[in-house]
């Protein structure tokens, strides 16, 4: 028999079937369309690809792995988190979502903060409002579309709609509903509150289970266009990060994960709820049972290579890059990097922060450029490290993950950076996986998600810190925690251009 995990991300959706010891059989990504992105700081994707393309990738894996709708057992969802996906009665798709970093909305921020309180915001959802959250995106709607809004009886996030189209239920789980800013972290309810003094229906959200939970069973329409068979139970899975956490096996103190893909995240397990007082890293509830964690996210990380391959490198792979990248010296000629293409959420909180290289001069060229990227994606990433260890949580090393981690070159920088042992996975599927396992747990062949992680996950090798190198970006590192507090005056300037 065999599990299988889907993870709807930003660019394609993958799913990937384990076997009942959670060793990856076969795996198969369809793309998404590209977000659209009308204004600067805006982004949307429309529900309707994500879930053709789930379906391409369902029928895509089975294929691969000669594997029958009869022998999946379970399927987990995992996907891209605080995408505002509206519904209307007959479940129809109202408008495309505002995704996960789109960041239109600090006037409704700004409005929460004053009808709630900014300290009772904290109260009630352990976690400061943020543009990048579901809450102010819907209230965004209801601000300047109110025809769409009038017309919304649901709101789900983007893996819970793929969930809906497979099994006709409208249903989440506490990880990914920790990212909407309506769910009280702590008991992991609905904050009622929350949503009486904005004046919203509680109507409006899905039941809200644990990860491991079974939320639905495929349906007869779902089972002829996936393949999958009828009645197979889908568990609840889990927010990309919280799914990559359990992937990556972040389920008992001490070791953290750094996942490089789109955005970038330092995230690491929590007994109990435990915050950072000014709120820079976000507190959520873990896909394990009664259980927390705490990530740290870089809007721009693979995102700004992305970014730099699409505009400047056309036609170069990322492998090219990063061997250009390695002809420039550490430091890269004292050229920076900011990555905040997309505003930034740790440690700044600031929809309006901008990107750019800084110290530029003649001698530098492409090599210089694309180095400085990497490192500078890696400051910001030990931006949200050191925040974690100032909360007072160990983390003794870290395991690296999603597709900027596969470079050799990225995991010793982030080692010199973060003064701390990299490892890798024998598996490095991160999200997907740890839907997968999810599945596996949920579907009833392991006692919990700890056990799953414990029988599955398994370190493949590591990489030291470099005393020379890691010295030197000490050094770097404290000329980049300049830049930005600097630059803030710069970055509100250029916010009242628009
Ligand atoms: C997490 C976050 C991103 C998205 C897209 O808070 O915003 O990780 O889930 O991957």
């Amino acid at each position: 028999m065999y599990w299988l995990g889907i993870d709807i991300g930003t660019g394609g959706s993958r799913a990937l079937l384990v076997d009942a010891k959670g060793k990856v059989v076969a795996g198969f990504t369809a793309p998404h369309e590209d977000m659209k992105m009308e204004r600067p700081l805006w982004a949307e994707q429309r529900p309707e690809n994500w879930w053709d393309a789930a379906q391409k990738a369902i029928q895509g894996v089975m294929k691969e792995a000669g594997v029958k709708g009869d022998q999946v057992k379970a399927v987990g969802l995992s996907g891209q988190m605080h995408g505002l996906v509206l519904l209307d009665g007959a479940n129809h798709v109202i408008r495309p979502s505002l995704i996960w970093c789109d960041q239109r909305s600090q006037p409704q921020v700004d409005f929460i903060n004053q009808t709630v309180g900014k300290t009772n915001v904290v109260a009630h959802i352990a976690n400061p409002m943020l543009t990048g959250f579901t809450l102010p995106k819907l209230l965004w709607v209801r601000d300047n579309e109110p025809a769409n809004f009038a017309k919304a009886k649901k709101v789900l996030l983007p893996k819970d709609y793929v969930r809906l189209m497979l099994t006709g239920e409208h249903c989440t789980e506490v990880s990914d509903a920790s990212g909407t800013g309506l769910l009280d972290v702590v008991t992991r309810r609905w904050s009622k509150p929350m949503l009486e003094r904005l004046k919203l229906d509680s109507s409006l959200l899905p039941e809200v289970k644990e990860s491991a939970d079974i939320t639905g069973k495929v349906s007869k329409a779902a089972a002829s266009a996936t393949g999958l068979k009828e009645g197979t139970p889908v568990v609840g899975g889990a927010g990309d990060q919280a799914a990559s956490g359990v992937g990556n096996g972040i389920v008992r103190p001490g070791v953290a994960s750094c996942t490089i893909g789109t955005s970038g995240v330092v995230f690491a397990y929590l007994d109990r709820p435990q915050y950072d007082p000014q709120g820079r890293v976000h507190t959520f509830c873990h896909a394990v049972r009664g259980k927390w964690h705490v990530m740290g996210v870089t809007q721009g990380a693979g995102l700004s290579l992305q970014w730099f391959r699409n505009n400047f490198a056309n036609g170069n792979d990322y492998d090219s890059l990063m061997a250009a990248a390695q002809t420039a010296p550490p430091l890269s000629h004292g050229l920076y990097w900011l990555p905040y293409l997309m505003g930034e959420r740790t440690p700044h909180l600031d929809a309006t922060a901008r990107g750019g290289w800084i110290g530029l001069t003649a001698k530098h060229g492409r090599p210089e450029m694309v180095r400085a990227i990497v490192e500078g994606v890696s400051y910001s990433l030990r931006d949200c490290l050191g925040i974690i260890e100032n909360m007072g949580v160990e983390v003794s090393a870290v395991r690296a993950s999603g597709g900027g981690a596969k470079s050799p070159f990225w995991r010793q920088l982030l080692a010199d950076i973060f003064h701390r042992r990299i490892t890798t996975l024998q598996n490095t599927e991160g999200s997907a996986y740890g839907a997968a396992l999810l599945a596996l747990a949920g579907g009833g062949e392991y006692k919990s998600v700890e056990e799953v992680c414990d029988a599955a996950v398994q370190e493949a090798d590591g990489v030291n810190p470099n005393v020379h190198e890691a010295a030197a970006y000490q050094r770097g590192y404290e000329v980049f925690t300049v830049l930005y507090p600097t630059l803030k005056p710069v970055f509100g300037l250029i916010q009242q251009l628009r």
